[in-house]
């Protein structure tokens, strides 16, 4: 592989290892030898109301961890922080959309929080098991609520603030909730997003809802429902701030987090409690290196599992500072990242090559403003990180000093997967590198057959069960079945492709299926296609990820009209317009082409490949033959133009 051989390899530097949580590469053997018995010392590290009776039963594709344990996972992250004399170190740190602004919470305030918040749902009629919704802006009260719904036993269902009232609307109905945790507005980057008023659309059709809870976040005025609708601050004004945490069974469920899939309906991905805890809590100290001294900082938000595993479960378990930062990069000024770091004394960033990429066009003269030496190490995770990102990182961001663990995982996986661990692994550019010890991945052609050795190219595969992963889709474990388990049998398929190099390092080349990865966010390609026909100029539709430089994939449409409608500038905007309001901002397409036809097979597939060919400007697009009508191809070269 002449490219990869070209790539530089970094040792951990010396004075990491000095400090580093796992130093000793032996854990990969030992874990090898006895898997369940490695995941079993990692549950250890967690306070159990009661021991599990069994590690693991696997009943392939079900999987249970720590059979008959019992614990509650904010108990873990909150009293038995505070047991252990961590009462008033800080837990979380909030950064708002203005610099400088924010609030902090001691361990004992966010237990006395949580347990308040806790007992606002109990009142609000929320039993063990009744999942809750939350559409919040990135401030405590997200993780507030998330944990307030552990302590009791209810999962949470977290819908990213950037989604439309009809997203909301859907992921409500899909899981029944009662009660919807929302607030006035979601400041960021300056401008506000009115979630109050998308949530009351959203609740014009949910029969399950029967109350929500509105944080005041900016202030603005709202429209309240009498009877449904209750302040945030008024109910915790009059709540105990003593709620005992129930005990939960290890397979209960934590939260359900709906992530975009291969067709129009997003899966509803459920986590339990035991396994969960205790695969986010060993990466956390493992992989980020994540000590109860550290200043971290995770810039995802806590809508997408990235926040849930490594901002809010996995650091809170590990008794250290978490940072949560409400707005954007660049505001107010472009150095608003290396501000908040120097501020904060930031240890340890876990952020996204979007990111990076973005920064890294604005050249170092921002960075250079900010005393960035409190920097420890530095990890990123979402999509693939190229080598010149992934070197400008280290030497900018991290001064050459912090090793880089570039992570892969899913929402599926529930925690990381395959990443350096920091204290061990060599690490180089662009390479997740190793799988995590106890984790066995795999490369896999499309025939079924198992690649031995370095490869260029495969299916990725995981070849046992892991406590973090995701036990069922909700509601829905045929879907469950057929998505992850059917291509390879009792093989996990990730959906992604990967190359894998003489040392064994896998490099993730992104999706192998209609999922497209925009800025790190999964958005399916039959979602968007969806929302566009729902117009009604739209006749047909066909959407494609392209590479691209800034946000890694870019969304393209194809769109036929109906009849004889015509394009327009104004029909462009229109579209937009409905994406937005059928999905989200974030699903928005960055070009949209007017085509009177579609590539397809003679059976009335349409081949993709074609359309990212044209899409990404290629002149030679391969084998054109299959096609029913390969004179469209000429049609869309043109449309393009
Ligand atoms: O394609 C892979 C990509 O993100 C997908 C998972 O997206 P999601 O479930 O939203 O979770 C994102 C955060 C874990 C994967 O199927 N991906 C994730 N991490 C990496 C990555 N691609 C390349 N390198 C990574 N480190």
């Amino acid at each position: 592989m002449a490219e990869e051989t070209e790539i530089r390899t970094y040792d951990p530097p010396e004075e990491f290892v000095r400090q580093a949580n796992v130093k000793d590469a032996s854990v990969y053997d030992e874990a090898e030898k006895d898997y369940e018995g490695f995941w079993e010392e990692r549950a250890r590290q967690l306070h159990w109301f009661k021991e599990w009776d069994q590690v693991l039963k696997w009943d392939p594709p079900e999987a249970q961890w720590f059979v008959g344990g019992k614990l509650n996972v904010a108990y873990n992250c909150l009293d038995y922080q505070v047991e252990q004399g961590r009462g008033d170190k800080a837990a979380l740190v909030w950064e708002s959309d203005e610099p400088g602004e924010g609030k902090s919470y001691t361990y004992s305030e966010l237990t006395a929080e949580v347990s308040k918040f806790a007992n606002v749902l109990k009142g609000l009629g929320v039993k063990k098991g009744e999942p809750v919704a939350i559409y919040l802006p990135m401030i405590p009260e997200l993780p507030i609520a998330m944990l307030a719904c552990a302590r009791i036993g209810a999962p949470h269902s977290v819908v990213f603030g950037a989604f439309s009232a009809d997203s909301l609307r859907d992921r409500i109905n899909d899981c029944e909730a009662k009660v919807l945790v929302t607030a006035d507005e979601a400041p960021r980057g300056g401008r506000k997003t009115p979630l109050k008023k998308n949530a009351d659309e959203a609740l014009a059709d949910t029969p399950s809802i029967e109350n929500t809870v509105v944080v005041r976040r900016t202030g603005e005025d709202v429209d309240f429902t009498e009877g449904r609708d209750n302040w945030y601050d008024e109910l915790m004004q009059e709540a105990d701030a003593e709620c005992p945490a129930e005990e939960v069974d290890s397979e209960d469920i934590l939260y359900i987090l709906y992530s975009s899939g291969s067709t129009g309906k997003p899966k509803g991905i459920v986590h339990t409690s035991g396994g969960y805890l205790t695969h986010v809590k060993a990466t956390t100290s493992w992989v980020l290196d994540v000590k109860d001294s550290d200043v971290y900082w995770c810039t995802a938000d806590v809508g997408w599992v990235t926040g849930h595993s490594y901002l809010v479960y996995g650091p809170l378990s590990n008794g250290a500072t978490s940072l949560i930062y409400e707005g954007t990069p660049s505001y107010p000024e472009a150095d608003r990242f290396w501000d908040i770091i120097e501020r904060h004394g930031v240890n340890i960033l876990y952020t996204a090559p979007t990111v990076i990429r973005a920064f890294m066009k604005g050249g170092t003269e921002d960075l250079e403003k900010h005393d960035l030496t409190s920097l420890r190490l530095l990890g990123t995770v979402g999509e693939p990180i190229n080598p010149r990102a992934w070197e400008w990182y280290h030497e900018n961001v991290g001064g050459g000093r912090c090793p880089i663990v570039d992570t892969w995982w899913q929402t599926e996986t529930g925690g990381i997967m395959i990443s350096p661990l920091p204290g061990i692994t060599a690490t180089k550019p662009g390479m997740a590198t190793l799988p995590f010890p106890g984790i066995s991945a795999g490369l896999f052609d499309e025939e079924g057959n198992e690649i031995e050795g370095p490869s260029d190219s495969g299916n990725l595969v995981v070849k046992r069960p892991w406590p973090g992963m995701l036990r069922t889709l909700y509601k829905d474990p045929a879907r469950y079945k057929e998505t992850y388990w059917e291509k390879y049998g009792d093989v996990y398929f990730a959906g992604d492709g990967a190359r894998r190099d003489e040392d064994g390092y896998y490099l993730i080349t992104g999706r192998v299926d209609d999922v497209m990865n925009i800025s790190g966010h999964r958005i399916s390609t039959a979602e968007v296609e969806s929302a566009l026909v729902g117009h009604q100029a739209v006749a047909e539709s066909a959407v494609i990820g392209r590479q691209d430089e800034d946000t890694g994939q870019a969304i393209v449409a194809y769109v036929i009209l109906e009849g004889d409608r015509e394009g327009s500038d104004e029909l462009i905007q229109e579209l937009n317009q409905q994406v937005r309001r059928t999905i989200g901002a974030h699903a928005r397409p960055k070009e949209i082409i007017f085509t009177p036809d579609l590539p397809k097979t003679r059976s009335g597939k349409i081949m993709r490949r074609i359309l990212r060919g044209v899409a990404e400007g290629e002149q030679d697009l391969g084998d054109t033959s299959t096609l029913a009508d390969p004179s469209v191809v000429d049609d869309l070269k043109a449309a393009r133009q």
